[in-house]
C-alpha cells in the first residue's frame, strides 16, 4: 500500500483527544484498517496500533498478540479481572518502556470491519495490548499510568524523567 501515514509521536495533540464512534462499516472503514495493519506489519514487533496514532480520531484499533492477527472497530471492555504488572511501551512513545498494572483478565465487546458484534477473552499479552489500545480511544498513553517513575530509557536501561514525558504528553 503506497502512501502508509506516519505514527504521531508524543506532543501530538491528537493524541489527547477522544475518539469518535465507527457508524458505518463501509470501504472507508475497509481502507483505514487495511492501512493500520499494513503499519503494524511494516516493522517486526509492532503489537497493536490505535486510529487516533495515525491522526484518526475513531475508535478503531488492531492488535498482533498470542491470539494473532485482530481488527476491533469500537472496542469496550466489558468484564475484567485481577491484576498484573509488566513493562510495556508505546509506538509514539519510542526509547521508552516502563511499568504499569493492568487487569490480568478483560473481555472486550467490539464489531468486526462487517460490523458483526462480536466478543473476545483475554489475558496476559493480548489482554494488556487491548487495554493500551483502547485508552488510546480515549486520550490515554501508559505514561499516565506508570507509579513511581517507573519509566526507562530502552538503550541504557536508565530511568526517564517521567514527569518531563508527561508534560510533553500535553499531561
Ligand atoms: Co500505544
Amino acid at each position: 500500500m503506497p502512501n502508509l501515514r506516519d505514527i504521531l509521536p508524543v506532543g501530538s495533540s491528537v493524541l489527547r483527544e477522544e475518539s469518535e464512534e465507527i457508524t458505518a462499516f463501509d470501504g472507508e472503514l475497509h481502507s483505514l484498517l487495511d492501512e493500520m495493519g499494513s503499519i503494524l506489519y511494516a516493522e517486526e514487533g509492532r503489537a497493536g496500533l490505535a486510529a487516533p496514532q495515525i491522526g484518526i480520531l475513531k475508535r478503531v484499533i488492531v492488535i498482533n498478540g498470542d491470539q494473532g492477527y485482530l481488527e476491533l472497530v469500537n472496542p469496550t471492555i466489558i468484564e475484567k479481572k485481577g491484576f498484573i504488572s509488566d513493562y510495556e511501551g508505546c509506538l509514539s512513545l519510542p526509547g521508552y518502556y516502563g511499568e504499569v498494572t493492568r487487569f490480568d483478565f478483560v473481555k472486550v465487546e467490539y464489531f468486526t470491519r462487517e460490523g458483526k458484534k462480536t466478543t473476545i477473552k483475554a489475558r496476559d499479552f493480548t489482554s494488556r495490548c487491548l487495554q493500551h489500545e483502547i485508552d488510546h480511544l480515549n486520550g490515554i498513553l501508559y505514561i499516565d499510568h506508570i507509579r513511581k517513575g517507573r519509566l526507562f530509557n530502552d538503550r541504557n536501561d536508565k530511568k526517564s524523567d517521567l514527569k518531563e514525558l508527561l508534560k510533553l504528553s500535553g499531561k
